[in-house]
């Protein structure tokens, strides 16, 4: 007799989904999706428009023009579709801010960073990744096929030590400069140092310091005098401090080169739209001139933790526009982020996966379009809404 066959319920794999929500919302890990209308009743502390830039009139009639004369979408790869002079200007724009011969722009800061370490990892190379770094930068250390080890948070002995043990590989090292969940900074020259001594390359991901740090808001790698060294390469976000959309891989021409004949984020990724493009190209404009903006933010964050700490919080000390505050678990935080929004102040909540390590926390990121006594009140309402 033939032995029966044990055919799966089609449904089993909804079932298996929704026991893995359930245990997502014992946990305090569910996510929920707001609505949000075009006019924004929040004060904002929660979105990553550090220089007040994304509603700016110059970034909107820019995007407006353009979506104007190109259409709504870039229907295709630039390289099946072309590069529009706006793709061009601002990549352009973007190499004279950062201070790097070449910048390749992709349709996001996720899309960009996968791209510039799948291009730079070597044939059985090595990648060395600070254990904090944003998930597209694991995400692209893990899809480029190479070894990859993560060195402790900011510890360059401990870099050092894994660049001892990787001596015969070709090694790429990455970090973020500005940490997106605690909002301290990586200490560039030591690590760049370590790199130089060992041979390897030093990625930076510096989405949430171009805009706020450095001159003319140039970053962090800028500010470290670390840009256009042949071993270091930068990319960033332009959905933060620019306003708009997008990703930028920046460094030497060879990697331009490379990504275009070959990155896979970008060859085969339909092409940021031009609209985003002439607005982004007229956020960086009004970017390099905010140095007042700029000053204001990081006055700000500054502010906030003092405030915070003097309230007895255990905030971290920011070194640009992003104030991390712990909270006592994955529930106080979710419950905290709620009344604060309840009382008309959007904050950031984060919690395990989205931390580097197991603590929940808020995360307060600091808009200078947020009127004075608005950013008071808002801190105000923070301290009064902590569980
Ligand atoms: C450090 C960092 N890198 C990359 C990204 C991804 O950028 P994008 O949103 O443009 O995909 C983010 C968040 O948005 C980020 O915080």
């Amino acid at each position: 007799m033939a032995a029966s066959v044990s055919v799966m319920d089609p449904q089993d794999w909804l079932i298996r989904l929704e026991r893995r929500a359930q245990l997502r919302a014992t946990a305090g890990l569910a996510r929920e999706l707001r609505p949000r209308g075009p006019r924004d009743d929040v004060i904002d502390l929660a979105g990553n428009d550090y220089l007040g830039l994304a509603r700016h009139p110059d970034v909107v009639a820019a995007a407006a023009a353009a979506l104007r004369e190109y259409g709504l979408g870039a229907t295709g790869s630039r390289l099946v579709r072309g590069a529009t002079d706006a793709h061009a200007a601002l990549e352009a724009a973007l190499a004279d801010l950062l201070h790097q011969p070449a910048a390749l722009v992709h349709s996001s800061g996720y899309l960009a960073n996968l791209g510039a370490i799948g291009a730079l990892v070597a044939p059985r190379g090595v990648v060395l990744i600070d254990a904090h770094a944003h998930a597209s930068l694991h995400d692209g250390c893990r899809l480029s096929g190479a070894r990859v080890e993560r060195f402790a948070h900011s510890d360059v002995a401990a870099l050092r030590a894994e660049l001892a043990r990787h001596v015969s590989s070709p090694v790429v090292v990455v970090t973020e400069s500005v940490f997106s969940v605690d909002g301290d900074l990586a200490p560039l020259c030591e690590l760049h140092a370590a790199c130089r001594d060992a041979g390897a390359v030093l990625l930076v991901d510096d989405a949430h310091a171009l805009g706020v740090l450095g001159p003319g808001g140039a970053g962090a790698v800028v500010d470290a005098g670390l840009a256009g060294e042949p071993d270091v390469v930068v990319t960033a976000t332009l959905s933060k401090a620019v306003g708009a959309a997008g990703g930028v891989v920046a460094g030497p021409a060879a990697l331009r080169r490379h990504l275009v004949d070959t990155g896979r984020t970008f060859v085969y990724d339909t092409a940021l739209p031009p609209s985003v493009a002439a607005g982004a190209l007229a956020g960086l404009g009004l970017l390099r001139d905010a140095d007042d903006k700029r000053a204001l933010a990081r006055a700000r964050a500054r502010q906030a933790f003092g405030v915070l700490r003097d309230a007895g919080f255990d905030a971290r000390e920011p070194a640009a526009g992003v104030l991390s505050i712990a909270a006592a678990s994955a529930q106080a935080a979710v419950a905290w982020a709620t009344a604060c929004r309840e009382k008309g102040v959007a904050v950031g909540c984060f919690r395990p996966p989205s931390t580097p390590d197991a603590t929940s926390r808020l995360r307060l990121t600091i808009n200078a379009g947020v009127t004075s006594s608005d950013f008071g009140h808002a801190l105000d309402v923070v301290i009064a809404a902590a569980p």
